[in-house]
């Protein structure tokens, strides 16, 4: 098929250059002419693992010509930005942006797809924007997507599930050409609106595990929650959420658990569960903050995860600002992520390396789980550092002697057998909440529940064990 992205950024981009290798002819379109010639010249302008490679095998068009890129697609996809606005909910400019750009410049039928995370509807109001200006026939489809920053291109290729919200037959049978080469029987097809709920009530389902494990580290300070989750791990889904640390950070947790829980709140949905995900995770962030008074922290990590050097809604800024505004002086130091670092928080004293970050501090907070720092010289760190503070944020390192040391959730009292499986039984009950409020959701939308529920349990970190 013949392909344009609108959009160059992590969705874009990396969903562009994918589709080039399963065998389509792809043209990525961004208004950014800096970006655009970057990509030209075969530069990736993210950190993203594999992507460059893949861009050099395979070719991809790069314009910042809309109506090239809107000529050249039968199918176009819109992988804009949907920032956050104040309240929560989601600010769709770009998205109408494109979506004019398609109705003026739409000569014949396409396919319109939505891939950026939108609300449910996006699809209707998109197919409005482009009936303002063209009145030929044409299809708006909901593909969202399920990328993992720092293994996006794994997961486009090896996908758990492809969602199509189609609503006819014909843009359907186009958006299975367009994804043919993809593994047996990930594919599933939907309505538009149950489409675009997956998304949101997956990302969601999957930020209330962390912050229902994180709840029980706050809940039970002295208790091993740690151990607990393997538990949990072995009787619901090995690959859960279920990793008690610093909470979640990114582009896309905290932003979609807010604005679906603005949206359930407008369709006046008992939204306490959502907001209860929100405040577990802004405490945990600051977890180990009331141990530290004084003196100077060296922040070991700064994207929000491993391997991407983004930085947006990570726990480290977080920390950093709140160290800050106790007096202390902070260090920090980043594989990948400093210079986006660096645009949101200056006052940081920011190193090159995890020894240089730690000498003469008082206190050392592992923040991210990045391989480096999993293999550092301990003893070298003991003899950099002042004082003899270690924060294990993210429960890398077993119980260290030589430091006063603290990590996530692994306390000294051990659940017993019968009290392991009552959490269980308490979680799955909060899972049926869950599920119940999707229920209402869908009823109050229009779309369909039992397929939202059965498109989120596609993705192998639900599965089906915790919607029994
Ligand atoms: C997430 C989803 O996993 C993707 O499926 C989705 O497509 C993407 O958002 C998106 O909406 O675009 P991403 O934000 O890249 O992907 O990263 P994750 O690997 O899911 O991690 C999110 C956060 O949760 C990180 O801060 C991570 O440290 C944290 N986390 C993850 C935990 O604290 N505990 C866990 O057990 C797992």
């Amino acid at each position: 098929m013949k392909i344009s992205i609108a959009g160059t950024g992590y969705v874009g981009l990396t969903s562009g250059v994918c589709f080039a290798a399963i065998g389509n002819e792809v043209c990525c379109y961004d208004i950014d002419e800096d970006k655009i010639q970057t990509l030209k010249q075969g530069r990736i302008p993210i950190y993203e693992p594999g992507l460059k490679e893949l861009l050099e095998k395979n070719k991809v068009k790069f314009t910042t010509d809309v109506k090239e890129a809107i000529d050249f697609g039968d199918v176009i996809f819109i992988g804009v930005g949907t920032p956050s606005r104040a309240d929560g909910s989601v600010n769709l400019d770009y998205v109408d942006a494109v979506a004019e750009a398609i109705g003026k410049n739409i000569q014949s039928y396409k396919v319109i797809v939505n891939k950026s995370t939108v609300p449910v509807g996006t699809a209707e109001r998109v197919s409005n924007i482009i009936k303002k200006h063209y009145n030929g026939e044409f299809d708006v489809v909901s593909n969202p997507e399920f990328l993992r920053e720092g293994c996006a291109v794994n997961d486009f290729l090896k996908p758990d599930r492809v969602v199509l919200g189609c609503s006819s037959e014909k843009a359907k049978n186009i958006m299975l050409e367009t994804y043919k080469n993809m593994p047996e029987g990930c594919m599933m097809v939907t309505d538009p609106k149950s489409s675009e709920l997956i998304k949101y009530a997956s990302n969601t389902f999957l930020a209330f595990c962390i912050s229902y494990v994180n709840g029980l580290v706050q809940k039970y300070p002295n208790k091993d929650v740690n151990e607990l989750t393997k538990y949990f791990k072995e009787k619901l889904n090995k690959k859960g959420f279920f990793s008690v640390g610093i909470g979640y950070g990114g582009s896309c947790f905290p932003k979609d658990v807010r604005e679906f829980a603005s949206f359930c709140g407008k369709q006046n949905n008992n939204s306490e569960v959502f907001k209860e995900i929100i405040d577990i995770n802004e405490k945990q962030k600051l977890i180990f903050l009331d141990k530290i008074e004084k003196g100077t922290v060296a922040l070991l990590g700064l994207a929000f995860k491993p391997n991407t050097d983004d930085v947006r809604e990570a726990p480290s800024l977080a920390m950093a600002k709140e160290l800050l505004k106790k007096g202390c002086k902070v260090k920090a130091c980043d594989p990948a992520a400093t210079e986006e670092a660096k645009k949101v928080v200056s006052d940081i004293e920011y190193c090159n390396n995890a020894y240089e970050t730690v000498k003469d501090a008082d206190a050392v907070i592992l923040v991210t789980e990045w391989d480096e720092f999993k293999e550092l010289d301990l003893e070298k760190v003991k003899n950099l550092m002042k004082g003899n503070l270690f924060f294990d944020g993210k429960n890398v390192f077993d119980k260290l002697e030589e430091f006063e040391y603290y990590d996530v959730g692994r306390g000294s009292i051990k659940f017993t057998d019968e009290e392991k499986e009552q959490e269980v039984k308490a979680f799955l009950n909060r899972c049926k909440d869950f599920a119940d409020n999707i229920k209402d959701v869908c009823s109050g939308v229009g779309a369909n529940a039992e397929e939202v529920l059965k498109g989120m349990m596609l993705d192998g970190r639900i599965g089906r064990n915790m919607f029994p």
